[in-house]
């Protein structure tokens, strides 16, 4: 099973996909996390992608599909895998097209999640409310002015994915606004 989730950010795209992950036995694949994890080791990766990722903006397409071509070559990805940020331009999908297509795989459903910009701002307020409440570390990319950078950037680049999917008969839209409960029973009537 391979699938995608879309959505732009504070949808709670890593929410789900943590949780349809554990469910099913297969990994969750964040290039956020990847790119965050890089930045925390101070690698060469991580050092290339910081100013990108603190001003909001999108990393290259070529490094990012680098990474995850990668990383679905591994054993752990054969039973399937979730996508979480990953594809995030319509280039970034015609190269993992272009992957799948030689290891004879394909996508199964591509799971859009759908929430009021509004309410992406509050959840983006609780999530910085939260971490700093458990005394963990904000993200660099969490104040409101980048993450209103990220939402034009997800309008901008990341939107246009949807017409390109559902001209491929693999969009399924589920309602974000609901509770985490409910778009998680969403989403496992949309995988069965
Ligand atoms: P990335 O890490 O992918 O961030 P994002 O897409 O902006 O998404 P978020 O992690 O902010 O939100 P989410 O949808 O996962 O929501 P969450 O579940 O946390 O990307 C960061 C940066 O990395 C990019 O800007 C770019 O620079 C770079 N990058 C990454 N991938 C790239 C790529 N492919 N190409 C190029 N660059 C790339 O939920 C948010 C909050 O809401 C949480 O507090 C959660 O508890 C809460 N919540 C979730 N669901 C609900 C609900 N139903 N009701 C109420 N609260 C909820």
């Amino acid at each position: 099973m391979i699938v995608i989730f879309l959505g732009p950010p504070g949808a709670g795209k890593g929410t789900q996909a943590k949780m349809i992950a554990a469910r099913r036995g297969i990994p969750q694949l964040s290039t956020g996390d990847m790119l965050r994890a890089a930045i925390a080791a101070g690698t060469e990766l991580g050092k290339k992608c910081k100013a990108t990722m603190d001003a909001g903006d999108l990393v290259s397409d070529d490094l990012v599909t680098g990474i995850i071509g990668e990383r679905i070559d591994m054993e752990d990805c054969k039973p399937g895998f979730l996508l979480d940020g990953f594809p995030r331009t319509v280039r970034q999908a015609e190269l993992l097209d272009e992957i799948l297509e030689k290891k004879g795989r394909i996508i199964d459903v591509v799971l859009e999640l759908s929430v009021d910009d509004e309410e992406l701002v509050n959840r983006l307020n609780s999530r910085v409310a939260e971490t700093k409440a458990k005394g963990g570390e904000v993200r660099s990319d969490d104040n409101e002015e980048t993450f209103r950078k990220r939402l034009g950037v997800y309008n901008e680049q990341t939107a246009p994915l949807v017409p390109f999917y559902k001209d491929k008969g693999l969009v399924k839209t589920i309602d974000g606004m609901k509770s985490i409960d409910d778009v998680t029973a969403q989403i496992e009537a949309a995988l069965s």
